[in-house]
């Protein structure tokens, strides 16, 4: 049985297949719209969500399954204090394949350990958050043809932004990438994913502090939200939280042909009026991730549709 807790759980040939099978059910949804039939895919978010979750429950509908699940702590028996290991022991019973979202780095592995169906990990705290990453992939294979040969700034929340650390493992893996790191002081990349994971496969890579330096040399401009949630006190996220506004100025200076992704939610790190911008990419981006999620649904109960 296999569960996604990181994107380095597939390798790049398997990742491949996947977007391939994602490009495959775009373009004939019919083709698979009755795959799931009779299983069910449970949702468990201990912590907010929007499209993560209805995605995940969007991807299971598609595909003809049923879901079930709870969509914050409270409304389950966590908020009496049962244990992660225990309620997928039940979970277990109730579902097919099980997406679990939880503010604690690493709950989503606990759950691996106690179940008896494949688990996806939909986000575990600052730590990864491998679907996104899947999206992300995909997105930026289908806008720009590529996964390679890529330069990729990565503007925001690097510190504490789960989508970044989880993208910056997944891309390492292709030639010719390099990343511009964009953030301020206190929001950098943390040293283990610089030394551990950069350094190591050396991925070149610039950190700067001004969006303006970077725009220019970019094919992707990937935006992320400074994460409330995880800061420690409220006076630093004030301080932090309009440090970067991409406005329809500084998208001038971006190339014609890069494209600007975000996970979404958005805040305020960019302009509304940038949504029209034929490279906003980030609504497109939300649309891919529920292909993808039906891609990963699939490979993980092993269907295989001819
Ligand atoms: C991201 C997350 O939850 O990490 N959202 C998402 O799943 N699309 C990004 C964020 O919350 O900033």
């Amino acid at each position: 049985m296999r569960h996604l807790m990181s994107p380095l759980d597939f390798t790049v040939e398997e990742l491949d297949q996947l977007l391939d099978l994602a490009n495959d059910i775009e373009k004939n949804p019919a083709k698979y719209a009755h795959a799931c039939e009779g299983k069910k895919l449970a949702t468990l978010f201990y912590e907010p969500s929007t499209r993560t979750r209805l995605s995940h429950e969007a991807a299971m509908l598609n595909l003809g399954g049923n879901v079930l699940g709870f969509s914050s702590a409270d409304s389950s028996s966590a908020a009496k204090g049962e244990t992660v290991s225990d309620t997928i022991r039940m979970i277990s019973c109730y579902a097919d394949i099980c997406a679990m979202r939880h503010p604690k780095e690493g709950a989503p592995m606990v759950a691996c350990k106690h179940s008896s169906i494949p688990i996806i990990n939909a986000g575990d705290g600052g730590h990864q958050h491998p679907t996104q990453t899947l999206t992300d992939l995909l997105t930026i294979r289908s806008l720009k043809g590529r996964l390679n040969n890529l330069t990729i700034g990565l503007c925001g929340d690097l510190k504490f932004g789960r989508t970044v650390h989880s993208l910056i493992n997944a891309l390492v893996r292709y030639t010719g990438i390099r990343f511009i790191l964009i953030s301020p002081e206190e929001l950098r990349l943390p040293s283990y994913i610089r030394e551990d994971v950069l350094d190591r496969n050396e991925v070149p890579y610039q950190e700067v502090v001004r969006l303006e330096d970077a725009l220019p040399s970019l094919d992707i401009l990937y935006m992320t939200r400074v994460q409330k949630e995880r800061f420690f006190n409220e006076e630093d996220y004030i301080r932090m939280k309009d440090f970067y506004i991409l406005d329809k100025k500084k998208m001038e200076l971006a190339p014609e042909d890069m494209y600007v992704l975000h996970p979404l939610p958005r805040v305020n790190e960019i302009a509304v009026e940038v949504d029209d911008d034929p490279r906003a990419a980030y609504f497109r981006q939300a649309q891919y991730g529920v292909y993808v999620r039906m891609a990963l649904i699939l490979t993980l109960l092993d269907i295989h549709v001819d």
